[in-house]
């Protein structure tokens, strides 16, 4: 922590589902932030870390009920500026000598509008356009007084004290969420609080850049770095920087399991090993996977397969790179932050899929994680600051089983080639009409049946296919993309025309939940 050169603000997390977005806020606003659960956040820890400011989170607790979270008094000594929102508005009012009360009618879900009632505050310099502002309020509980020293600048039919502040001491409180969309000038509020505490906005990818070279160097010494790469945006930029710190202390191992796209081996391979001469393993294991999958129908049988094998896979070519001590992954911050429980104290949430189960412990390695204080939009931002192509960086997902789990039932060598050429044709479309950044994800799944056609004089009897497309945020939830009908009868009669051994498409039109994105 202490080899940091950017100053940090600390968020202490209570639990909030909207956390998160505070600290996209700010990192919008090129400052540099960590969350932290309040559990974690004791007074060494706030010493170490030493933020040049505060933030209290909101969270579901109600400060009235005993045992509920605290932060330490410590946060109120630092001598640094602290933002209060929701619950840590609250917490810090009780905390401070105010009160807090139950709602009794005064909850408050949903849009709500606050009038201010002081002008000097400078946290809300060109906020107020109107004398009202809208604001997301989601609170059962209210400060019904506020501590020594605070003044009231904004207030709400239910949240009399919805904006107050000791100026004296650089203390900000307020009842509601401006991190939210439905606070629409809530950045306003964050860019004050930020230029208040004195924060100069050196967030920015270039220095980013920079220090993550310097301490990856730092963390390696003169030893060897291996790292899993998938082709994927993650596991991509990741190699790229570190190889950028390192150079050929770096090797990377491609594991090619014979279920990727049309040409997708070739093009990683030829990009990284050409383009920026890294020092790259193309395992082409596809006979050893295909093989072991040969006969396979059942979904997870499938991915336990190709899960297992890999990891052998992986260890069997990184054994032979000498005096490997370290394993390169491209974690990113929502992997890592740790959410808060109220049941079982700080819980660490990390894909499966992020983490080559469980290698590190087994072969000895330690981690090299140099994304792990990123968002997905900062990981291609990053990626376009070390030059990689704006076509690979916004690539659509793929998942690592690839397409063995496109092709429910049986993989076979014939039915791979039809769904690689079938996919092909439609993510042309998609770039064709330029649709493919308004997508999440699409991608064709071959169906285990064969249908009866008609083409030419001829009768057929060949596969059919699904194609998918969906808009998600994270993938956790998703909405099929509502393409015209003109695209998809374009779309269809090029792939029946182009692919042989297909003769019908369908079109997927199943959201998440109750589907799931890919079919297996
Ligand atoms: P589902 O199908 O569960 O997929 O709605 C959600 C997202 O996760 C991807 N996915 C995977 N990614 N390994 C991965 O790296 C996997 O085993 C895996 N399974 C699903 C999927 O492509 C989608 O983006």
């Amino acid at each position: 922590m202490t080899n940091q050169i950017h100053a940090r603000l600390l968020i202490i997390d209570f639990g909030s589902q909207v956390t998160q977005l505070i600290a996209r806020r700010l990192r919008e606003l090129n400052v540099y932030c960590e969350i932290h659960p309040y559990q974690n956040v004791t007074e060494a820890f706030l010493k170490d870390f030493a933020p040049k400011a505060v933030i209290l989170s909101g969270g579901p607790a109600s400060v009235i009920d005993e045992g509920s979270p605290r932060p330490p008094k410590a946060v109120f000594t630092l001598g640094v500026p602290v933002l209060g929102i929701c619950y840590g508005q609250q917490v810090m009012m009780q905390m401070l000598g105010g009160m807090v009360e139950r709602g009794h009618g005064t909850a408050e879900f949903g849009r709500a509008y606050v009038t201010q009632t002081d002008a000097r505050l400078d946290l809300l310099n060109g906020w107020f356009l109107e004398d009202k502002e809208q604001v997301w309020m989601s609170h059962g509980d209210h400060v019904s007084a506020i501590a020594p020293g605070f003044e009231v600048y904004g207030t709400s039919p239910n949240a009399p004290f919805a904006i107050t502040a000791d100026t004296a001491r650089n203390f900000f409180a307020v009842q509601f969420h401006p991190e939210v969309h439905h606070t629409p000038n809530g950045k306003t509020l964050y860019e004050n609080f930020v230029r208040l505490a004195g924060f100069s906005g050196d967030w920015t990818m270039g220095a980013y850049r920079e220090e993550a070279i310097r301490k990856i160097r730092e963390q390696v010494g003169d030893d060897h770095v291996i790292c899993a790469l998938s082709g994927g945006v993650d596991s991509s930029v990741a190699a790229v920087l570190i190889h950028e710190a390192i150079g050929d202390q770096l090797t990377c191992v491609f594991v090619d399991h014979g279920l990727l796209r049309h040409n997708e081996a070739e093009e990683v391979v030829t990009m990284f090993r050409d383009h920026y001469n890294l020092p790259l393993i193309h395992a082409n294991e596809s006979e050893l996977f295909l093989g072991e999958l040969d006969g396979v129908s059942d979904p997870e049988t499938k991915r336990k397969i190709i899960g297992g094998l890999f990891i052998d896979v992986f260890q069997k070519y990184a054994a032979e790179i000498e005096g490997a001590k370290f394993l390169a992954q491209g974690t990113l911050y929502p992997d890592v932050i740790e959410s808060v429980s109220f049941s079982g104290g700080p819980s660490v949430t990390i894909k499966s899929h992020h983490n080559v189960g469980g290698l590190p412990e087994k072969m000895g390695l330690k981690l090299v994680e140099p994304l792990r204080e990123l968002f997905k939009d900062e990981v291609r931002a990053l990626g376009h600051e070390l030059g990689l192509p704006a076509s690979f960086i916004g690539r659509h997902p793929f998942p690592g089983p690839g397409l063995a789990i496109r092709c429910p039932g049986e993989i076979t060598l014939p039915k791979l080639e039809i769904l690689r050429q079938a996919d092909a044709v439609y993510i042309d479309q998609i770039r064709r009409h330029a649709l493919y950044d308004e997508i999440w994800q699409a991608f064709v799944a071959i169906l285990p049946v064969r249908t009866v056609g008609v083409m030419g004089d001829g009768r057929t009897y060949d596969y059919a296919c699904a194609l998918r497309a969906v808009t998600s945020v994270d993938g956790m939830t998703a909405d099929y993309y509502p393409f015209s009908h003109e695209f998809l009868g374009e779309t269809a009669t090029r792939i029946i025309n182009e692919v042989e051994g297909i003769n019908r498409v369908t079109y997927d039109i199943t959201s998440k939940p109750p589907g799931t994105i890919e079919w297996e």
